[in-house]
């Protein structure tokens, strides 16, 4: 049996902490603790150091949270973070399109899905939902780096089949085939599970989205993934391409998208229906602060989804969003709120990119705390990096405060260890000394 235990201050929520309150009786705060994992699952804490049987790693002063659930993120789309100047539809033709025509080969695909692999973890993210290509070789390359990694991934190849480029598109028969292949190979192997994935209904005819629907119909436990209400040229345009539906969300409704299992980015323009549509399905919304406020789409009511009782979850959306760190991404949420006078606490901001995220994708059981059973996918990270979140960190007077500065002033240069079901899969290089 593996033995690990692993000493530091443990975070995490157990349950919604909502709005408002700095003061929680969701947070779990045990400081300077040891955390006990038996093959690959957390067993438990213990205050004294559990002794020989165990391999031990000493984080003491450091801070240990479950590892992060990113919500949406494109596996292709670190060839294009931070592209100036346009927003989405623009943004698509001009950088995205033609940096995803190059995934149809194979070796450009594998390259992607290992280097986006290793920089999730890096990120201390060890659990996704990731748009890879339309080609199917993309989505089987990010699964065997997600497996070789032992991560949780949730994937499936892009579907569209209009209005995109040559070298960008597939048909209807091709693309239920893909998928069919891949949910027989993929699905439910190991830790990864198939999302049958519509970019977003400008790219689908009709008769694809409908093949979309029968395909979740047939396969219940497949995950699907897409965009939704991201901008308003975006918006208008679907109007234009669906007239009979009610609204943008109302098309993926009426080809049979909507489920519990749906994960869609952004949902910023929405109306009160919708949030009841989303709240009646269990469909999430991937809230993308980082992206919206790069490609300027728009401020989301968070408030409003909760108050109707819609899920809303954190996410990277690189490449339009500009970090794969969820503390950024934590932290940009926090700003996006602020400009509507809604104050987000530390503790929603971070139950949104744990425990939130797992519940609304049904794996609670699995990931996105540090309850016992739950594998241990964990994130090591130093409170503060540099004189000033140093000098910031040592002055906070509460939890709450100290959290609050951890999450706006750190990122990825936090991280000190990534472990993914117990296993060490990132550890911070420390500079070599040099001599004399
Ligand atoms: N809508 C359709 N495709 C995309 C994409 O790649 N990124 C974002 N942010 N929105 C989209
Ligand atoms: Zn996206």
């Amino acid at each position: 049996m593996q033995r690990l235990a692993i000493r530091g201050d443990l975070l995490d929520l157990t349950d919604d902490p909502g709005f408002g309150a700095v003061e929680s009786s969701a947070v779990r705060f045990d400081a300077d603790i040891w955390l006990l994992v038996e093959d690959g699952r957390i067993a438990g804490r213990s205050r004294t150091d559990p002794g020989e049987g165990w391999t031990r790693i000493d984080h003491r002063g450091r801070l240990i949270t479950p590892g992060f659930v990113d919500t949406h993120v494109h596996m292709p789309q670190l060839d294009v973070i931070a592209s100036y100047g346009t927003e989405l539809l623009d943004w698509l033709n001009t950088y995205t399109f033609p940096a995803e025509t190059r995934y149809a080969d194979p070796a450009v695909s594998r390259a992607g899905a290992e280097r986006f692999s290793d920089a999730l973890l890096a990120h201390g993210t060890t659990a996704a939902v990731v748009f890879p290509t339309v080609h199917a070789v993309s989505s089987d390359a990010l699964f065997d780096a997600a497996a070789a990694r032992g991560m949780r991934m949730i994937t499936g190849k892009v579907l569209m089949d209009r209005h995109a480029p040559a070298g960008l598109t597939d048909d209807v028969a091709g693309a239920e085939r893909d998928c069919t292949d891949g949910i027989a190979r993929w699905h439910g192997r190991g830790r990864l599970a198939y999302a049958v994935t519509v970019r977003f209904a400008a790219t689908s005819t009709p008769a694809q989205l409908a093949m979309a629907g029968e395909l979740l119909a047939a396969h219940p436990g497949v995950y699907m993934q897409t965009h939704v209400a991201e901008n308003r040229a975006e918006v208008a345009w679907i109007a234009e391409l669906f007239p009979d539906a009610r609204s943008y969300l109302d098309v993926y409704h009426r080809h049979g998208l909507l489920n519990g299992r749906a994960v869609l980015a952004h949902g910023i323009w929405l109306d009160d229906a919708d949030r009841a549509r989303l709240a009646a399905t269990g469909a999430q919304i991937a809230h993308c602060p980082t992206s919206n406020l790069f490609l300027g789409s728009g401020l989301i009511g968070w408030r409003a989804l909760e108050a109707a009782g819609a899920a809303v979850t954190l996410a990277s959306d690189v490449g339009g969003g500009t970090s794969l760190s969820m503390l950024r991404t934590m932290a940009a949420a926090y700003q996006v709120q602020a400009l509507q006078g809604v104050r987000l606490t530390a503790w929603k901001a971070l139950h949104a990119a744990t425990r939130g995220a797992a519940q609304a994708l049904h794996l609670g059981h699995e990931i996105g705390s540090l309850d016992v059973g739950c594998t241990a996918d964990l994130a090591v990270w130093d409170w503060a990096v540099g004189p000033v979140a140093t000098h910031r960190d040592a002055l906070a007077r509460t939890l709450h405060e100290r959290v609050f500065a951890w999450m706006t002033l750190g990122d990825e240069r936090n991280l000190a260890q990534t472990f993914v079901a117990g296993t060490s899969r990132f550890e911070r290089r420390t500079p070599e000394c040099r001599d004399g």
